[in-house]
């Protein structure tokens, strides 16, 4: 294929703030001396994800996305150049070798999350929708169950509640409060102890915010256990930069996607859950690969106990292998320095960004979600504004993002109920836009809605993130300084 040529930042691009890139960037060196322990991160961008600067990408959407080293690619080729292997389901010598990696991975992830393999199951998905899926359709929601989830969610979480209202169950939702968008505490304990007793309950939050990259207190898994509930954790943007300790935390079930950890395989996702909450779950169906037993004539079948009952037809098995090469690249660097980086840079980010003025005084960014980096990532969600306090569209931004090399995201990020309380957008607003037609687009919101901004522009940071990226980041917002919304 012939290279793609990126559009490039140009870096001495006049900018009103900023100072140069090494001074900015030694006295920030200055501001995070902890940073200087991360730097094992510099030298394996340059060796392992050397793309990236070759090619000038600024890569700002690790949420989006995690990127792949090459050394994983490389790896998982060479394994599948050097043998033979089968469909996983037979008893041959190629189908075994398959088997047995299939199931060292299943250990290795375990391990990876500390969990404890008489507690856990590990069943392989297409992606973090289908494990949340594979619990939405399999809960035993009835008329008395509730499904209780927070407004912070992401679109496959909330999908779950057609499976529960389907059954009859009581959807409720738990707000997230502003400025920060952290959960509203007193009603999320108050809905807790409103529980059905003997109903099957499942209550759902993320680790992590895709949206605003908070982080929601894990405490609250004890306590709605203790109060009756499930506990279904979507930590799809939580773990690419922090551990989870599946001895301390004990969620019924958890999910994610792998390429957000670590970029490649993509097609591969993640359910853990408890032995005794995947017991309760009852499969609306069967298929290849599920059963152990399924006849025709005498209609009956036997589903597998354990996580091949959920693991339907032929999994993606050539593909599953990259995910213990993706979680041993995680193990070989460890968390400590991804975290630290990505939060000494998201806390210099924020600081940036929420400082820069137009000549008149009022504030080019609104930041939502906390300002400091206590219980948060690094994600941040944002909008512009010009000097008179009207939004900058987000689709403009982006544009402009586009033309500069940096890969950000704008929209909600399938991430409503963030999104509708960081836009201050309300439940009539939105319900007279859908009164308007019945197919509705995203363009359709922006029609109905002109003089709010229908979404807001996120930057997420990762493993091989650095200090010239943020600095990028910050140069772009600069170059909308003093320019009115209508001139963009
Ligand atoms: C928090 C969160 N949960 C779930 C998902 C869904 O992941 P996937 O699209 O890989 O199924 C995402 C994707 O962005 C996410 O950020």
């Amino acid at each position: 294929m012939d290279p793609i040529n990126f559009p490039q930042f140009k870096q001495d691009e006049e900018t009103p703030g900023l100072l140069p890139l090494d001074q900015e960037r030694q006295i920030f060196l200055n501001e995070y001396p902890g940073y200087s322990t991360t730097t094992r991160l510099d030298s394996l961008r340059e060796i392992d994800y050397s793309n990236l600067d070759r090619q000038g990408h600024v890569y700002l959407d690790f949420t989006g996305a995690g990127l792949y080293a090459q050394s994983q690619v490389k790896q998982h080729h060479q394994l599948l150049q050097e043998n033979v292997f089968g469909n996983p389901h037979s008893s041959n010598p190629t189908s075994l070798a398959m088997t047995r990696i299939i199931e060292k991975t299943r250990e290795t992830v375990l391990k990876f999350f500390n969990a404890d393999p008489q507690e856990y199951v590990c069943v392989f998905t297409n992606n973090a929708s289908g494990s949340l899926k594979l619990v939405g359709e399999s809960f035993p929601f009835t008329q008395q169950s509730h499904y209780l989830l927070t407004y912070d969610n992401h679109n496959s979480v909330n999908g779950i509640r057609e499976f529960a209202r389907s059954k009859g169950a009581k959807i409720n939702y738990i707000p997230v409060l502003l400025p920060d968008l952290q959960l509203d505490q007193d009603d999320l304990r108050f809905q807790l102890s409103q529980k059905n007793s003997g109903s099957n309950s499942l209550f759902a939050f993320p680790a992590q915010s895709n949206f605003s990259g908070v982080q929601h207190s894990l405490e609250w898994i004890d306590i709605a256990q203790a109060a009756g509930w499930d506990v279904l954790l979507d930590v799809a943007a939580f773990v690419p930069t922090n551990p989870l300790d599946l001895q301390k935390y004990h969620p019924d079930f958890v999910t994610l996607s792998f390429y957000k950890m670590f970029g490649y395989p993509t097609g591969v996702g993640l359910l853990l859950a408890r032995r005794q909450a995947l017991s309760k779950l009852q499969r609306p169906w069967f298929a290849g690969g599920t059963i152990t037993v399924a006849s025709v004539k005498g209609d009956k079948y036997y589903l597998h106990q354990g996580a091949e009952g959920f693991e339907d037809g032929t999994l993606n098995y050539l593909t599953i292998p990259a995910v213990e090469i993706g979680l041993n690249h995680i193990s070989s660097i460890g968390y400590e320095p991804i975290h630290k980086r990505v939060m000494d840079l998201t806390g210099w980010l924020i600081k940036k960004l929420a400082n820069i003025q137009h000549t008149n005084g009022q504030k080019l960014i609104s930041i939502y979600g906390p300002e400091s980096i206590e219980n948060r990532g690094g994600t941040l969600a944002m909008n512009f504004y010009d000097p008179n306090g009207h939004f900058i569209d987000h689709l403009r931004v982006e544009a402009r993002a586009n033309e500069m090399g940096i890969s950000l995201r704008s929209g909600c990020f399938c991430n409503p109920g963030d999104g509708e309380m960081a836009l201050g957008l309300s439940a009539d607003e939105l319900t007279s836009c859908f009164a308007i037609k019945t197919n509705f687009e995203y363009q359709d919101f922006r029609t109905c809605l002109v003089e709010k901004s229908t979404g807001a522009v996120r930057v997420s940071l990762g493993l091989v993130s650095n200090f010239d990226d943020v600095y990028k980041m910050v140069k772009l917002a600069e170059s909308f300084v003093n320019k009115k919304y209508s001139e963009i």
